[in-house]
């Protein structure tokens, strides 16, 4: 199993406001759309909530402290290690792909970044005010390995991280 964070960050580090994105990049749901279909994507409540309902075409894990929380078309966890195995066993078996998904948000990209072994990031070169970040992390624990530029509507790089050996 590979882990990939995606998300867009501004330049602040602001992922969120009020339970949604703070812009509207269509790029960028493009770019989220392609990657993840066809793969399990992993998230906090929050963020699946912020979905408005499953997406087509994923599997959808969902972490919660919360006991009966059994919302339509999501598989729910009380804990990062048990949504990750399993994902394992659904990678291993090969029901679905190697590649899984960490969607979100600001509590579940910063508890899994040491688990993370590739980030997409979508860097918004425009500070934005919000309530959630992405965690901060280092150039000694992640490797750019590609940048690739783009001006509308707002000015901004889809970037992607590997996790260095
Ligand atoms: N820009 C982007 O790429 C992007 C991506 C995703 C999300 N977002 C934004 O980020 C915001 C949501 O992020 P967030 O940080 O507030 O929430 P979140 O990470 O989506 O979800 C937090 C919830 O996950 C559960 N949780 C977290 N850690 C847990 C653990 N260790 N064990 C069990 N359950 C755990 C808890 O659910 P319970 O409260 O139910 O117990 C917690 O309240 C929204 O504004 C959303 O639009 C932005």
């Amino acid at each position: 199993m590979i882990l990939t964070a995606i998300a867009a960050m501004a330049k602040n580090r602001t992922i969120g406001v009020n339970g949604d994105l703070p812009w509207r990049i269509p790029e960028d749901f493009k770019f989220f759309k392609d990657k993840t279909t066809g793969h399990i994507m992993i998230m906090g409540r929050k963020t699946f909530e912020s979905l408005g309902g499953p997406l087509p075409n994923r599997l959808h894990v969902v972490i919660t402290r919360q006991n009966n929380y059994e919302p339509e078309g999501a598989h729910v966890f009380s804990t990062i290690g048990d949504a990750l195995d399993f994902c394992s066993e659904q990678t291993d078996s090969g029901a679905w792909p190697e590649e899984v998904f960490i969607i979100g948000g600001g509590e579940i990209y910063k508890q899994m970044l040491d688990s993370t072994d590739r980030i997409l990031l979508t860097e918004i070169q425009r500070e934005f005010e919000g309530d959630t970040k992405f965690p901060e992390f280092s150039s000694e624990e992640f490797a750019e390995i590609d940048r690739s530029h783009r001006e509308k509507p707002v000015p901004f790089d889809f970037v992607t991280y590997e996790r260095r050996d």
